[in-house]
């Protein structure tokens, strides 16, 4: 039996783990239900035991999700959290908390509980000046450029008597149509999927790249409103002002007069929330009056005036048959659990994902055992627990699970790079799931655009037709009229299509060849950077990570591509068939160096160009971008409402700040 200290110990050092894998990682290994009790148990134990509070402990310390890259504001008013419950009891609780400390009559507000990240939306004059983060609830990120890309977020409010400052707080998420298209493109680049919306929504919200975010389709709901000059003494019109002004406001949100009307609330939207095109993940329970709120008051993290309810993730137990493992076009070994097939929300689930080695370890698996499988805001469900109980009557127990130790389709022993949790085959040369795979991402639509589907490039390979994407421009039309079920019309347009592929953009190329992590828009970067193939495959690691948006990750795989003369021989021979690997004559004809060794920080809003095109700009002319102010920066271009901190760190710093007729001229 452990003692309370080293529970204390073990639980702290879980969730600030835990804590880290959600924030900074953006990649969760267990349900928010599981880090919840995690959390209670530990706020249990440190009740009982005062004498072993911490100033650090995770039930002091909220994850921060503060990134270097923006700016840090201050919040008006603090960004509180919510006292959180799964019980009905604790609803009922709460209530009757209420009734007896408030003493007279009162209105409860039920909300649905949006799954996003949160954010507050500040108006001035009507206008959205600013949009920041929750970060650690008293300072956040300024995030107004991403924001103001979100389509229901008003720019301007229309309407009667607006308040002079208002703050308006909400949620943003990313619709479940949204999330599959981003996270079938992330797979496509060999990324690791978005675990759930909620991660991709606060993943898009830091981007620097606010030209990213508007292509992710990003939307708000208001569900507060602060200010010193409120419309109305109720949340609930305050909102339905809101919501006339042209803020999103849901319509599902209801008054009720007493505790059986939110119960009903609760009970019809556990069911119709699956029919919600965001995710949702509990009822959020207000008190209606703003000045009984303030009666209420705080305590040192929550309001007394409001109670999170939360929905428990669907569950279903079932037993684990077997797991197996897949291969990826760059090596990455993803391992799934075969599951004996369950019936969860309305689907019949026969495979969970299991992430990685670390993943497979701390659930102590064994093959056999009943485990519990949950999708809670996820697409793929995964594995969050096993039946410990269940495994000692088990007679079908098998072995624990090990990771695979050599890839299941070439043989080749496995490889993990430290601070790494996936496993990679290395036998890049010689795996035909791999080599197949390559061939497969060039020929797509992005990358060369050629018309060949995986089949087809299947029986190419297995013919010994082709070996790599090279051989593709080798192929002729004897070769391919005498394969099973090609005809001659086939076979002409695959060849015209390979032809066409020849006039592909340098930019397009770097792509397709696969590189690893060389996504289109890291291609772009680096075709612009590097005109030609031979600059490139000469770069230094320094030279490489000089280029924005290119860090040691991607610059250690381009080293690693380039060292590999099997690598450098495919290309040379792509090039011998007249495959592009240089800049076309019209983009070279608008670069230039006049800006070489410059550094720049691009602030606020333009009239001229707009922001992604004065970044290309810098790029194209030999500058590089940068999103934070420091010594290192040159030059501050300034657009309009430029952020203060900004402007103030510049002008400590003296670095000179110039408008875009001045950089303008720089260039001409
Ligand atoms: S009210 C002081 N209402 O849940 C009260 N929050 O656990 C502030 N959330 O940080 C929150 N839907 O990001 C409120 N209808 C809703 C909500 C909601 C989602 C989020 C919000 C907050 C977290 C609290």
């Amino acid at each position: 039996m452990k003692s309370a200290e080293e529970k204390i110990e073990l639980l702290r050092k879980q969730l600030h783990q835990h804590n880290y894998n959600y924030y900074v990682l953006s990649q969760p290994v267990i349900s928010d239900y599981e880090f919840d009790k995690l959390m209670h148990e530990l706020l249990e134990l440190e009740e009982q035991y005062p004498n072993l509070q911490d100033p650090n402990s995770p039930t002091v310390r909220v994850g921060s999700d503060i990134s270097n890259d923006f700016d840090q504001i201050s919040h008006h008013y603090p960004m509180l959290s919510l006292q959180n419950t799964y019980s009905e009891a604790e609803v009922a609780d709460f209530y009757n908390r209420v009734k007896k400390s408030l003493k007279e009559d009162f209105e409860i507000v039920c909300e649905l509980k949006y799954d996003g990240t949160s954010i507050s939306l500040i108006y001035e004059e009507g206008k959205l000046k600013r949009a920041v983060t929750r970060g650690d609830g008293r300072r956040g990120d300024d995030v107004t450029q991403n924001v103001r890309t979100i389509r229901n977020v008003p720019l301007l409010l229309k309407g009667e008597n607006i308040p002079e400052y208002l703050e308006l707080r909400g949620e943003i998420l990313l619709p479940w149509s949204s999330f599959d298209a981003i996270n079938k493109e992330r797979e496509e680049q060999e990324e690791a999927p978005f675990a759930n919306p909620r991660n991709a929504a606060s993943g898009t919200l830091k981007l620097l790249n606010s030209r990213v975010v508007a292509s992710r389709r990003l939307e708000s709901y208001i569900y507060n409103m602060l200010g010193e000059e409120l419309p109305t003494n109720s949340h609930y019109d305050n909102l339905t002002i809101a919501r006339s002004w042209g803020l999103n406001v849901s319509d599902t949100l209801k008054r009720c007069t007493s505790l059986d009307e939110v119960f009903e609330f609760i009970n019809y939207w556990n069911l119709e929330r699956k029919n919600l095109p965001v995710t949702t993940d509990g009822i959020v329970i207000k008190v209606d009056s703003l000045i009984q709120q303030r009666n209420l008051g705080n305590t040192s993290k929550f309001p007394r005036w409001s109670i999170a309810y939360k929905f428990n993730a669907e569950q279903a137990i079932t037993r684990l048959e077997s797991v197996a493992y897949q291969v990826g076009r760059t090596g990455a070994i993803t391992p799934v659990a075969n599951l004996e097939p369950v019936l969860l929300s309305g689907t019949t689930v026969r495979r969970a994902s299991l992430y990685n080695e670390d993943a497979i370890n701390s659930l102590d698996l064994h093959i056999g055992d009943m485990v519990y499988v949950e999708k809670g805001g996820e697409i793929i469900p995964k594995i969050t627990a096993v039946d410990i109980d269940a495994r000692e009557q088990s007679l079908m127990l098998g072995d624990k699970v090990r990771f695979a130790n050599i890839c299941p389709d070439c043989g080749a022993k496995l490889i993990r790079n430290e601070d790494e949790a996936a496993h990679y085959c290395p036998n890049s040369e010689g795996c035909p799931t791999q080599i197949k795979g390559r061939i497969e991402h060039f020929v797509t639509r992005k990358a060369m655009n050629i018309t060949i589907g995986p089949e087809s490039i299947n029986l190419l390979f297995d013919k010994g037709l082709i070996n790599d994407a090279a051989d593709l421009y080798q192929l002729k039309l004897e070769d391919l009229v005498n394969l099973d079920r090609w005809g001659e019309t086939s076979a002409k347009n695959l060849l015209q299509s390979i032809e066409k592929s020849k006039s592909v953009s340098y930019e397009r190329v770097l792509h397709a060849i696969g590189i690893r992590y060389v996504g289109e828009t890291v291609a772009q970067k680096l075709a612009h950077a590097f005109p030609n193939i031979e600059l490139l495959s000469k770069a230094t690691f320094e030279q490489l990570t000089s280029v924005e948006e290119i860090g040691d990750r991607i610059a250690n795989s381009l080293l690693d591509y380039f060292s590999n003369t099997k690598f450098k021989e495919f290309i040379d021979r792509l090039k011998m068939h007249g495959v592009q690997f240089e800049l076309s004559d019209d983009l070279i004809a608008s670069m230039s160096d006049k800006l070489e060794g410059m550094t720049f920080v691009i602030s606020g809003t333009f009239n001229l160009h707009s922001r992604d095109e004065y970044k290309e700009m810098i790029l194209k002319n030999g500058g590089k971008n940068s999103g934070s102010v420091s010594k290192k920066t040159d030059f501050i271009l300034a657009g309009n409402n430029m952020g203060p901190t900004k402007l103030e760190k510049a002008n400590k710093l003296g670095i000179k700040v110039i408008d875009e007729i001045a950089f303008l001229e720089m260039l001409s």
